[in-house]
Parts: C-alpha cells; structure tokens; sequence
C-alpha cells in the first residue's frame, strides 16, 4: 500500500470513482466525496471498512474547513488529497448563459480553491502528503465552444502551479477524453477508459509537475499552446 489515508473529492463517477475504487483495492482508507449518496453507498459496499462517504456539495465552500479538519481527524491523517470534482454543462456555440457558467466557476474554481486550500496548508505545515488536481487539456487553450470549462481549468492549472511554488508536492493532471458520464453526450470514438485513467493518475500522484496521461497529448499540446492565436482562431478547434 502506497498510501495509508486519501480524501477523493468527486467520487461517485467516472475517473472519481475509479481512483477510490483502485486506492481502496490497495488498502488505503478513502474517504470519498460527492452529492449523490447512493453512488457513494455502492463503493462502500465493494471495499467496506476502508472506504467512508461523505455527502457534500463543494459549493458549499464556507463547510470546507470544518469538514477537512473532521475527515482527516477521522482517518488519523492524510497521506494523498485528489479534487476531482468537476462540471461541464453542454453549452451550444454561441450560447452565453450564467447559470451554466456559474456552476462551473462555483465547483471548478471556488470549490476547488476551498479544498485544495485545506490540503495545501496542512501539506505544508507537515511537510508530508501529495495533492492531485484534475485539470484538464481543455485549459491550455481558450477555444470558442467552452470557454468557462477551458479557462476554469487554466485557473486550476495557474493555482496548482503557484501551490508547487509554495513548497507543496502537487501532480497537475491533464486529461485529454475520458470516457464518463461528462463526456457521454458528445458521442467521441476512441477514449480513454476511466479505469485506465486511474490507474495513469495514481502512477503521477506524488510526482510535483504537471501531467499529461498521454506522450501523444504531451507532444500535441506543447505544439497547439504555441500556435499564434489569430491561427488558432482560424483551426476552430
Ligand atoms: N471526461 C473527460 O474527458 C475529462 C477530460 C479532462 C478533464 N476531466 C475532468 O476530470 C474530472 C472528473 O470528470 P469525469 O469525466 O470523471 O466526470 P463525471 O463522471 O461527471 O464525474 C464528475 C464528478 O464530480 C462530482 N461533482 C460535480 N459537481 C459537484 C458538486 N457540486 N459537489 C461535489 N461533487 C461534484 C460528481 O459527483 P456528484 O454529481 O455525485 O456530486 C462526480 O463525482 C473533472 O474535473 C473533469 O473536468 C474530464
């Protein structure tokens, strides 16, 4: 067992999921957030005694603080922090609509500054435990079909990037598509599982850097952050 204790904030699907799923078959003690209970109550279920549900919605940001300091008394320390927790409504081409943006702000950015806030500090005051951020390859460029999405993840990026800064183990990881309930209604051939997602993301967990779960994303995206932005404009990609 790499890891005695974790925390995964986003864990009752997709990549979440299966990162309590393959922490916990390891032995660690998970404690596993997210809103809905019932998702939560099957990963119990599979791995009892190791891992604990915790029903939380991360927009509720003023919580944060008492309920890390609750988890991690709980688990007796804390070896690993993931903030998985994200929100990609479908927002059409041209569509400017502030409810959508708004829930992606609240859970991608402020949720996930509360969190990793927590973690962060305590990392650092101990000097020991690894944060994991899940990004994205979508915040490396602003394009026109998602731009709260893919600057809510350039945000993530910018502030993981300065907590490493600070002295703290953080592994930014940017994955490209990652077959999930997120993804399910864009219909894309040829993704990623969430289980081999996973299994990428905890290889990379206590590597400080930024992470692509591909050598071909890692070579794409060194080209497309450097393409000139009236090019760019004109690929609509
Ligand atoms: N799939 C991809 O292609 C892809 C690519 C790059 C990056 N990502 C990122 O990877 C992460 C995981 O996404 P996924 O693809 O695995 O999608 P997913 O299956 O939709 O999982 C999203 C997770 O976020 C949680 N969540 C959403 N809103 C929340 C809230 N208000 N409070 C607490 N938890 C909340 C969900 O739990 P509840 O709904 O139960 O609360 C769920 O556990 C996200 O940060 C996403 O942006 C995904």
């Amino acid at each position: 067992m790499k890891y005695q204790t974790a925390i995964v904030v986003g864990a009752s699907s997709g990549m979440g999921r299966e990162l309590v799923r393959q922490l916990a078959a390891s032995g660690t003690k998970v404690a596993a957030i997210a809103r809905r209970e019932e998702r939560l109550q099957e990963l119990v279920n599979e791995f009892p005694g190791l891992v604990t549900p915790i029903v939380h919605d991360v927009t509720d940001h003023d919580a944060i603080p008492e309920l890390f300091q609750t988890i991690t008394r709980d688990l007796r320390g804390l070896d690993l922090f993931i903030y998985n927790s994200g929100a990609m409504p479908i927002v059409e081409v041209k569509e400017f609509t502030w409810e959508k943006d708004k829930q992606m702000l609240d859970v991608n950015i402020s949720g996930a500054v509360a969190w990793c806030n927590q973690a962060a500090d305590r990392f650092l005051h101990t000097n020991h435990g690894y944060l994991v951020g899940i990004g994205s390859v979508a915040g490396d460029r602003g394009r026109h079909k998602q731009p709260v999405y893919n600057a809510s993840k350039a945000f993530f990026h910018t502030y993981l990037e300065a907590l490493r800064n600070r002295g703290v183990c953080v592994s930014t990881i940017k994955p490209g598509p990652v077959d999930t309930e997120m993804t399910a209604p864009l219909n894309m051939k040829g993704m990623m599982s969430a289980e081999q997602a996973a299994t990428i993301i905890l290889s990379k967990a206590d590597k400080n850097g930024e992470h692509y779960l591909k050598l071909a994303h890692r070579i794409a995206f060194y080209i497309i952050k450097r393409v000139p932005s009236p090019i760019f404009r004109k690929l609509k990609i």
